[in-house]
């Protein structure tokens, strides 16, 4: 798919990917919690939006390719004798989520457009890990995964221009990777994707 998202408005720190080798056991952990619920994110949406019938073939791909993310994730878990442990709040997700309007058509919109901005984010860090880690099959897992995260920042703004106009799409994408930027900067650094 040609690119449809656009480009974040900050880079991660190349610092922060240190502590994440440091701790990629926990690290692990979190990352296959994103993946599911990513997976059931897109489910939902399904179940809220059924008079948007247009996105729904790419919500379910969506959320197969992100459950079978998980069973990846999982099954490194699994060989390294790591545990799921349950959800803890994400800061990142939390305050985007309070960026979104409350109209159900801009909620909608805003929905789409944050998702698109996650999902590059997790692109962006996912390419920063691969670079960082030394075993090659694990580097080549998140090179993989980098790509495919990229590609859903793309679907998610596709999905959008299903319903809206360029114009209503890209100004407020904008604004919101401005959020999105601003929320990471002020993030502390966990063992985490966000
Ligand atoms: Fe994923
Ligand atoms: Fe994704």
């Amino acid at each position: 798919m040609a690119k449809k998202s656009i480009d974040l408005l900050s880079v991660t720190d190349p610092d922060w990917v240190n502590g994440i080798i440091e701790n990629f056991d926990t690290f692990l952990a979190d990352h296959a919690n994103c993946e599911r619920k990513a997976s059931s994110l897109a489910m939902s949406m399904v179940v809220r939006y059924p008079d948007r019938p247009k996105i729904i073939p790419a919500l379910v791909e969506l959320a197969q390719e992100e459950l079978e993310h998980f069973g990846q994730v999982y099954e490194l878990m699994e060989k390294r004798g790591v545990s799921l442990i349950k959800d803890e709040p994400d800061p990142y997700v939390n305050q985007l989520g309070k960026k979104m309007r409350h109209g159900r058509t801009d909620r909608f919109l805003d929905q789409l457009l944050v998702s698109s901005l996650i999902e590059c984010r997790g692109a962006e860090r996912f390419r920063l890990i691969a670079e960082a880690l030394e075993e090659p099959d694990l580097k080549q897992f998140y090179k993989i995964l980098a790509g495919t995260e990229a590609k859903h920042g793309n679907v998610f703004v596709d999905m959008a221009l299903h319903y809206f106009s360029e114009d209503e799409v890209y100004p407020r994408l904008q604004e919101l990777a401005e959020s999105e930027a601003e929320i990471v900067a002020g993030l502390e650094w966990r063992a985490s994707l966000h």
